[in-house]
């Protein structure tokens, strides 16, 4: 089965982005001339996903500005001539149907996620952290794949060195590594210490999870840090159904930290038709001594 809905928790206050983040949401901040939620909505546009349902904070009305339609501006727009712009505002949430719910405490991740319960019902769904952006939507596709064919939930993940596991959730391998990238996950812990952590497989910011994990959500108990933990309602389904992992082969950019951001935007700029020729002339020319 397609998966039709991502959810994509968006209600954090961004302090890393202080003080930008004191005014405009991060999710807002421009990759180009699109906000970064925007990439992340067409990267689960392009897995096939049709519906997205965005966790927001009340106090971020800008994010629903941007899904909310603008007579106005459109109108604007066109008396201008600026038609190709018009009906780029216009393709906003025209073919695929967004949702906005809200978190008004934020309790950790497994909350964020179990606020979209409703919008989403009961059915597989992803989860697209949008501190993090893929080059291409075809490791979201391949995760939708093998919940399809397994019937079970599945977590993208990367290895990494040691001394970073411990940021992260990690995955226990069942079994090994497929020759397309999938791994049997036998459980899952998140932020463990260096010396405990079961692997070096590190679950990155997408997730396709069958629709228990909604129970295990709404089950979920305080774990790392206090926090209502994603990892925690994963490892509960892992102990009883198939649950795997695939490694992406995508390009992978940290876009939660400003330094992150910047290289972001400067790659996916790079492979922007429109600026990349320009963008890669400016960088060559730097003076870098
Ligand atoms: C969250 C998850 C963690 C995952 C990470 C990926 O952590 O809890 O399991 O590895 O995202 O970015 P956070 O970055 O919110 O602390």
């Amino acid at each position: 089965m397609q998966v039709r809905s991502a959810v994509i928790p968006a209600a954090g206050l961004g302090t890393r982005f202080l003080p930008a983040t004191k005014a405009v949401p991060k999710e807002l901040f421009p990759i180009g001339d699109q906000p970064a939620i925007q990439v992340v909505i067409d990267e689960a546009l392009g897995a096939g996903i049709d519906h997205i349902v965005v966790v927001s904070s009340r106090s971020k009305p800008a994010i629903e500005d941007y899904f909310a339609p603008n007579e106005a501006l459109l109108a604007s727009l066109e008396e201008k001539g600026k038609i190709d712009t018009a009906d780029r505002l216009r393709a906003i949430g025209r073919d695929w149907r967004v949702s906005i719910v809200y978190q008004d405490n934020p309790k950790g991740l497994g909350h964020a996620v179990g606020c979209a319960r409703e919008a989403v019902g009961d059915e597989p769904f992803a989860v697209m952290l949008p501190d993090e952006m893929m080059s291409s939507s075809s490791l979201l596709a391949q995760m939708n794949g093998v919940c399809a064919s397994t019937g079970g939930s599945v977590v993208a993940v990367l290895e990494v060195p040691a001394d970073q596991v411990s940021s992260y959730g990690v995955i226990d391998p069942s079994g090994p590594l497929s020759e397309d990238g999938v791994i049997p996950v036998k459980d899952l812990v998140e932020k463990p210490p260096v010396d405990e952590a079961p692997s070096n497989f590190i679950i990155t910011g997408r997730y396709v999870l069958t629709a228990d994990a909604w129970t295990e959500i709404d089950a979920l108990q305080p774990g790392r840090g206090g926090e209502l933990q994603l990892t925690d309602a994963l490892r509960a389904q892992a102990a009883r159904s198939p649950f795997h992992a695939v490694v992406g082969d995508v390009g992978r950019y940290d876009t939660g930290n400003p330094l992150g951001f910047l290289t972001a935007s400067i790659e996916m700029g790079l492979a922007n038709p429109e600026l990349g020729a320009d963008l890669r002339s400016f960088l060559r020319d730097l003076d870098m001594s």
